[in-house]
């Protein structure tokens, strides 16, 4: 059965690959709503982005929300310098005609989890966890209704990407992550270690231009656009595609693996603010509370991958 699950965004290239790829994939997951937050650009960008998003894909009637525009406690940093001044730069976007919902984000994921079956809802956090947070300290109940989440960001081995010690999502509102972590709720993470496996070589922009389709020349067009910065900084043959890898969880968990771990979030130190830190090999007592994937078959990823967006 389709797995009932709303997405938490910041589109960001490579949310908007795992916006397309479950908006193809009906079978397994049930999108009942995108929810935008500020993270990879300003919040006025990123809903906006959602929906051309969903109007790429011909989902019109997927509702898209606007969430928080700002951390819970801190100033908003942005990563223009990886995604561009839109946050989808690369190829040329018509501004969408699809509407906004009146309704805040939190309000929606609060509401749907209240009126949805308990344990049926999975939330897929692609940027910043602030609504997520948001949502559990208006409405501490819901959280025992939600199913799963499965969200991308944190780092173990792989440390940090936007300064020495933290990933990107987390760095950004790390007292949100904290909320989320210490929220009881199962959590599965898709930290770097994973998505910097999910590499966008050659082969696999030439796959995705090859299917003809707009979706296909899009996507080729923006993993072009921030593969330039990618390969710079890591001087790996491609760009990684973090947010497609909570989906693809959804669809083919067989295609990751990690370990239940405990992770507690920095949100003391400036020198490691943000900080996942990961007790990957048990070295505390402390309670397990993620599932903590450590590797992925990027073979099978990319097919999986191809295969979906060919269906847009
Ligand atoms: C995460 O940060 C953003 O730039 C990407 O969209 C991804 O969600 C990777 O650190
Ligand atoms: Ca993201």
């Amino acid at each position: 059965m389709s797995r009932k699950i709303i997405i938490d965004t910041d589109p960001g290239q490579d949310d908007a690959v795992a916006i397309l790829l479950a908006l193809a994939s009906p079978e397994n997951v049930d999108v009942l709503g995108i929810t935008a937050v500020a993270g990879n650009v300003p919040l006025p960008l990123t809903q906006k982005n959602a929906r051309i998003v969903c109007e790429l894909a011909g989902k019109v009637n997927v509702p898209v929300f606007a969430g928080c525009d700002a951390p819970l406690k801190r100033k908003l940093v942005t990563a223009e310098h990886v995604h561009g001044k839109t946050g989808l730069d690369g190829p040329q976007l018509a501004d969408p005609t699809m509407p906004l919902q009146d309704k805040h984000a939190v309000d929606f994921i609060i509401d749907t989890l209240r009126h949805e079956p308990p344990g049926s809802v999975t939330l897929c956090p692609l940027g910043p966890l602030t609504n997520i947070a948001t949502a559990f300290v208006r409405a501490p109940e819901i959280a025992g209704r939600v199913r799963e989440i499965v969200l991308m960001g944190g780092a173990y081995f792989e440390v940090g990407n936007i300064t020495p010690a933290a990933e990107f999502n987390i760095y950004v509102d790390p007292e949100a992550a904290d909320i989320v972590f210490r929220s009881g709720v199962p959590i599965t993470v898709m930290p770097l270690d994973v998505t910097h496996k999910a590499l966008t070589t050659a082969p696999h922009v030439a796959g995705f231009r090859a299917m003809g389709t707009d979706v296909g020349r899009m996507v080729a067009e923006w993993t072009d656009f921030f593969e330039r910065f990618d390969k710079q900084k890591y001087g790996s043959a491609g760009a990684p595609l973090h947010d497609p890898c909570v989906i693809a969880y959804l669809i083919e968990p067989a295609l990751f693996s990690g370990r239940e771990v405990n992770v507690e979030i920095e949100t003391q130190s400036e020198l490691t603010m943000g900080m996942t830190v990961a007790d990957w090999w048990g070295v505390t007592a402390r309670e397990k509370n993620a599932m903590f994937m450590g590797d992925l078959d990027a073979d099978g990823f990319f097919g999986l991958l191809t295969e979906r967006l060919a269906r847009l």
